[in-house]
């Protein structure tokens, strides 16, 4: 096998500067996912039929349709849905962020059921009203139970931000297609590309076992 990293040398700056894109898509994306997967997944819970069904209808349209596909819709589909061409890197973080927003309120909701029926009803029996129990007893407890599935999520975030690349916004990995395409060569790029995405996912990895750490010791 012949290697020659050498060639992709004045092009590693280039191709570095995609990691703060890539980076802030993800950042936005999951911040967005996040705090409407929440909200998505308390409807789950509700009991209130239209708010289940909604969040569920929700749901299944993001988890059953490709990221890929959604991305495309919305950039694409910007100007007859909205009256104005988005740019690429709006259509990234709405589409990651809503497309998240389905499976992080499915960990959510798997978090909160596991939280022992007995709090609730214990709480119920004290008075204190269902949002203040959910807020400040059930929600606390299942995000620590869910913390492992929920860095699970970011992880794929940051590696199927990847395909931002179709639309044009120039992250990690359409950079190292740039400097594959003038150099006539894409295997090296691509390497190098495949050790910047897995050294993210690492840090995300240790990052998350840090919190995991510092959680439990609170017991
Ligand atoms: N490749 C999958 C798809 O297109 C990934 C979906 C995103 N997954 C996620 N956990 N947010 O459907």
């Amino acid at each position: 096998m012949e290697l020659d990293f050498m060639r992709i040398v004045p092009s590693i700056p280039f191709i570095l500067k995609g990691i703060q894109v890539t980076l802030q898509i993800v950042a936005l994306a999951a911040i967005l996912g996040f705090i409407l997967g929440v909200f998505l997944a308390l409807f789950k819970v509700s009991k209130v039929k239209p708010l289940m069904w909604l969040a569920d209808f929700y749901t299944s349209i993001f988890r059953g349709t490709p990221l890929v596909l959604q991305l495309m819709i919305i950039f694409y589909g910007s100007p007859q849905l909205i009256g104005y061409q988005i740019d690429g890197y709006t259509a990234a973080v709405l589409s990651f962020g809503l497309n998240s927003a389905a499976y992080i309120s499915e960990i959510i909701r798997a978090g909160i059921q596991a939280v022992d029926k007995g709090q609730m009803e214990a709480a119920t029996a004290l008075g204190i009203p269902y949002k203040k129990t959910m807020k400040d007893l059930i929600i606390p407890q299942a995000m620590k139970n869910i913390l492992p599935a929920l860095m699970n999520e970011f992880i794929t975030l940051t590696k199927e931000s990847a395909i931002v690349t179709v639309i044009g916004v120039t992250d990690i990995m359409r950079r190292t297609y740039i400097v594959g395409s003038d150099l006539y060569s894409f295997f090296e790029p691509m390497l190098f590309a495949g050790l910047i995405y897995y050294v993210l996912v690492m840090i995300l990895t240790f990052a998350g076992k840090a919190v995991e750490r510092k959680l439990s010791a609170h017991d």
